[in-house]
């Protein structure tokens, strides 16, 4: 059955997260480069909820500012003091007001989880349907109670259920759908009688039951309905979230000797008959065209790089950085903010930042764009087949112009005209036969010491 109902969605995160031990908010910690929330919110909007509205404590200010700058101030609902997961999702009613479609519930720190996951807890007409998965380990999550024609009984929590309830591996994954009047008035109804106090939203399975409206259980798979409580648990997830990438990549016809040692994020894209070796992090905003090479130990974000472009080993790529067709980028370069044309090099040890390097020229090692006075940051434009010797200093704003030379240890101040040679560095002196004096006047000062 496929509902054509609108939809919506709350996204439960007002817990605290204590057991992260961490400053920052739980739903805030990133999987796969993107806050555990954004992931929540991600789904709910590939479900097509037209109305999204975030839980969100009293204590995490954090928290309401990510959901206002994504969703605005209208998606915010404050639940305080955090009661349960009922009281929670009471919190939205005034954010849901007027919505007449079915409302899904989902929970901000339950990172994995995709739209398509739970798109079946749709369509469960005037009832209450709730996604179950089969645990490994059951312990602490609700047992879901299904009778012998697969309706759902109730959910009974761990902390209440008997030696027969605690053998069931069918848990709740916390996701639930149903009518927002239904969902609303059943948890109305909802008491916090129970063994920690709280009111509890799995309790509205039994209360519609007892109103005679449908209940049933559809189900997922336990890696997607994952939850985060602590580190090791966000670890596990981060881990879950970088094996399906690895996955996608291989099966996308990117070469990767070891896939394993490779870090993407929720956006990296990579092109088909592109190798990535051992040991490279990609930062959220990375493109890799198909036919490029990532060297080991490289580090990308916010960076775009054309087919037949060499990174690496040991490269830094930054946002801002766009490497063009055959461009190599060698060890411990850092690029930020700087397009480099086709065939464009910067081989070694530098920093460019800031501005352009115009196709097929050269930078030499140890050259350094200086984009920063201290206040402003100023561009360096580096025109096509410009040559700058190694250890120059570019002192920005400033212009090389195509063709021209810089020489050696330059500290380039004024722009330099196409085709003209810049030198700005100490004119070199000799003093004939100087040193060998010198080394012999030391050698016998030396020995007549030691003697
Ligand atoms: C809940 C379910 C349990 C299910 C498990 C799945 C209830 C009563 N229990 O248990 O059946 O197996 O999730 O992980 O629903 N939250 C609030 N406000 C509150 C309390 C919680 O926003 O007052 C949020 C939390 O931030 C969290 C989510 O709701 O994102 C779940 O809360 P948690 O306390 O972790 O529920 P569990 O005891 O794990
Ligand atoms: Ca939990």
């Amino acid at each position: 059955m496929t509902s054509t109902q609108a939809r919506a969605a709350i996204i439960l995160a007002a817990g605290q997260g204590t057991r992260m031990k961490s400053p920052l908010p739980k739903v805030l910690h990133p999987v796969g480069g993107r806050a555990m929330l954004d992931h929540a919110i991600d789904a709910a909007e590939a479900l097509g909820c037209e109305r999204i509205v975030v839980v969100v404590g009293d204590h995490s200010p954090e928290v309401r500012a990510h959901v206002a700058k994504r969703l605005g101030e209208g998606a915010i609902a404050v639940q305080d003091p955090p009661l349960g997961t009922g009281h929670a999702v009471l919190a939205a009613r005034d954010a849901m007001a007027g919505f007449e479609g079915e409302v899904i519930i989902t929970y901000g720190d339950v990172p994995l989880l995709k739209g398509r996951d739970i798109e079946a807890a749709f369509g469960g007409g005037e009832g209450v349907t709730v996604v179950g998965f089969e645990a490994r380990d059951p312990t602490g999550y609700g047992r879901l109670l299904i009778d012998a024609d697969g309706g759902l009984e109730a959910i009974v929590e761990h902390k209440e259920a008997s030696p027969d309830q605690l053998r069931v591996t069918v848990c709740n994954s916390g996701v639930m759908a149903a009518p927002a009047a239904l969902l609303f008035d059943l948890l109305a109804e909802v008491r916090n009688d129970n063994a920690k106090g709280e009111y509890y939203l799995t309790d509205v399975v039994e209360l519609a039951r007892g109103r005679g409206a449908p209940t049933r259980t559809v189900m997922a798979g336990e890696d997607a309905v994952m939850g985060v409580n602590a580190q090791a648990e966000l670890a596990v997830a981060e881990a879950l979230f970088q094996k399906v990438q690895r996955e996608t990549f291989l099966a996308a016809g990117v070469t990767m000797p070891a896939p394993e040692t490779v870090h993407f994020s929720f956006d990296t894209e990579v092109g088909g008959g592109t190798t990535i070796e051992p040991y490279v992090v990609f930062g959220p905003g990375a493109k890799i065209a198909g036919g490029a090479r990532i060297r080991s130990f490289s580090h990308i974000e916010g960076a775009t790089v054309a087919a037949g472009a060499e990174v690496g080993p040991y490269a830094r790529l930054r946002p801002g950085a766009d490497l063009g067709e055959g461009v190599k980028v060698g060890n411990f370069v850092e690029v930020k903010n700087v397009r480099m044309d086709a065939g464009a090099k910067a081989n070694h040890l530098s920093y460019l930042g800031d501005g352009v390097v115009g196709a097929k020229a050269n930078i030499g090692a140890g050259t350094i764009f200086c984009n920063y006075d201290g206040f402003f940051k100023h561009r360096t434009t580096v025109g096509e087949g410009a040559f700058v010797g190694s250890n120059s200093s570019l002192v920005a704003p400033v212009t090389i112009g195509a063709g021209a030379m810089v020489g050696s240890g330059s500290v380039v101040t004024a722009d330099v005209a196409p085709g003209d040679l810049a030198l700005a560095r100490g004119v070199q002196t000799a003093k004939a036969g100087w040193a060998a004096r010198f080394m012999e006047t030391m050698r016998a000062k030396k020995a007549a010491k030691s003697a």
